[in-house]
């Protein structure tokens, strides 16, 4: 550190001063065993962990953190971990996406409150990532992602079997009397035989391409296994690069740009990535102050193709993504075709072609070239109509192409439990060629806006050996679920959308061609039902769950909660000692 740095940062309002204060700031800390030096105005870095054992995708972290320090204090920086609330993909009820806003509160104050010049996001399971993106950027520090790391291959009875995705397939199998439960059983074990999060092109690893695609992670985040040498290569590089990015002020609201949104967008629709990077890319770019709305993901995606053959959409798994080349191959092909912002400026301070434009690609089964996509038009379709007027997404790559443009009459549940009670009813009154529809899943009604919309079908028509129907609602659905499955309705039916208006028999249309969603009912009747509608009594009417019905944005806005949109930047704040 050079003398002219010394007393630079935000952390010397804390380690400074030669007074009282400062020993009461030092003192305690070097309780830790820290030496004089570590308080003489160097970077003070945050390593801001989202560890827990309740977070499976997350649970090597201590040790990926330690590799981080490495390179922080190579580099001549100041490392200090603190954990976060980790919101864990699959024990949290009622939804991690409850959560996500209220953990992006703790990051964005953890950070302020405390001598952090610069952050280290670490991020894995699904919530885990937008979370802490969210939290940093409406405090606008230098921060810089560094994801787990997928799972390696899922294996079970010598086949690749892939997190998520396979549990949908054995489940249906399972209702559909094709496989027993002593196998469904046996293949927990392998689906998960390492640490890492999911290593389907979920949730998890669409955010970590995100991360990458952004700009806000090293070259090569995204894909590298959580269990491969390399990802600790990765933190240390990341503990190093962390500490220049302070001396450079390079801070969050100067990558993440519209021209980085963008390049999100289009790298999700190349990925294949999760209908989730949606609502939690609205909600970033809320924090940021980028003007970027639903429809920019329509209009920006739409002549993406589905390059990267991975379950849910395709064949293959993270590792395979990896061993391929990962995701700059993917961005250097979207920059090949005028598809990539390739001056848009990234975290390790080159340009987003810079970091991938020598890219190769070594297998081209995984990542296809674009001449040969999976999909030609990837991407997400966002639907308008009188049943979404502010919106609603459809991901067409995990679609039936023959469902794509379908007529079909309204089978309604009135909430996921309404649809529990009733989907295995031998006298359900419904047919193939029905529309599923799912209310008050949406961010008010569930509350949260659960992963539910992929709603498995009535076994009676699974036993025709049917596996996909036209289903819509205000939900969200796993990123490593797939079907032809209309998303976040807005505005939802707990707020009195028109979803909520929809009645067993009517006759719904989906055009997504055309990017219609349509209730085939009169005006006059629809006038008439939303006089006899009254909303729902809520599941809870306190606590953390009353802020967060009162205050959360639809999904159109990426379901932030209102008093959080925006950056309220990293002054710091008054002393009480
Ligand atoms: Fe954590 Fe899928 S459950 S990433």
């Amino acid at each position: 550190m050079s003398k002219s740095d010394k007393g630079k940062y935000r952390s010397a309002a804390w380690f400074g001063p030669a007074d009282r204060d400062g020993f009461i700031h030092r003192s305690w800390m070097k309780n830790q065993g820290f030496p004089d030096d570590a308080f003489d105005g160097r970077p003070v870095i945050g390593i801001c962990n989202t560890w827990s054992e309740l977070t499976p995708c997350n649970a090597h972290f201590r040790e990926l953190a330690e590799y981080v320090k490495r390179g922080v204090w190579e580099a001549g920086g100041f490392p200090l971990e603190f954990p976060v609330t980790s919101l864990g993909e699959t024990l949290m009820r009622p939804t991690t996406m409850l959560f996500r806003n209220l953990a992006s509160m703790d990051v964005e104050e953890s950070i302020r409150a405390n001598p952090i010049d610069g952050v280290v996001l670490m991020v894995g399971c699904d919530k885990t990532t937008p979370s802490l993106m969210m939290g940093a950027a409406s405090c606008d520090l230098p921060a810089l992602c560094l994801s787990g790391g997928p799972m390696l291959n899922g294996k079970y009875r010598g086949k690749d079997i892939g997190s998520g995705t396979s549990v949908w397939q054995f489940s249906e199998a399972v209702r559909a009397g094709e496989m027993t439960l002593q196998d469904f059983m046996a293949a927990e074990a392998g689906q998960s035989r390492s640490v890492g999060h999911c290593m389907t092109m979920g949730t998890a690893s669409t955010m970590a391409s995100m991360v990458e695609s952004l700009g806000m992670g090293l070259p090569s985040n995204a894909a590298i296994p959580a269990a491969d040498s390399r990802r600790r290569t990765l933190a240390h590089l990341v503990g190093r690069r962390i500490v220049e990015m302070v001396h450079e002020d390079l801070r969050m609201s100067k990558v993440l740009t519209r021209a980085a949104f963008e390049n999100a967008v289009r790298a999700n629709g190349a990925i294949g990535g999760s209908t989730n990077a949606v609502v939690h890319l609205l909600a970033l770019a809320g924090r940021v102050g980028v003007d970027f709305t639903l429809d920019d993901w329509d209009k920006l995606g739409k002549d993406v193709p589905t390059i990267v053959d991975l379950m849910p959409s395709g064949r293959f798994l993270m590792e395979d993504f990896y061993y391929a080349g990962g995701l700059p191959v993917v961005l250097k092909a979207l920059g090949d075709n005028g598809l990539l912002n390739k001056d848009a400026l990234t975290v390790n301070g080159q340009t987003m072609w810079d970091n991938v434009k020598d890219a190769e690609n070594f297998n081209e089964e995984v990542i296809h070239p674009v001449s040969k996509p999976l999909v030609e038009s990837g991407g997400i379709a966002v639907l308008r109509g009188n049943l979404a007027p502010s919106g609603a997404i459809i991901k067409p790559s995990a679609a039936t192409p023959e469902l794509m443009q379908h007529k079909g009459r309204a089978v309604v549940f009135e909430s996921i439990e309404h649809y529990k009670e009733r989907v295995d009813d031998p006298d359900l009154d419904v047919d193939e060629t029905c529309v599923l529809v799912l209310k008050n899943c949406g961010p008010k009604g569930y509350p949260g806006m659960a992963e539910v919309g992929n709603m498995g079908l009535p076994p009676k028509i699974l036993a025709k050996g049917v596996k996909d129907m036209v289903r819509i609602s205000d939900a969200r659905m796993s990123g490593t679920a797939y079907g032809t499955v209309v998303l976040h309705v807005a505005p939802e039916s707990a707020a009195g959308g028109p979803l909520a208006l929809v009645q067993d028999g009517d006759m719904v249309e989906l055009d997504v061609a055309g990017r219609r969603l349509h209730l085939d009912v009169s005006d006059e009747e629809l006038a008439r039902r939303r006089e006899a509608w009254t909303p729902p009594a809520p599941e809870m009417d306190g606590g953390y769950q009353k802020l967060y019905v009162d205050h959360v944005l639809q999904a159109d806005k990426g379901a932030d909660l209102d008093f959080l949109v925006g950056c309220r930047g990293a002054a710091v704040p008054r002393d009480s000692h």
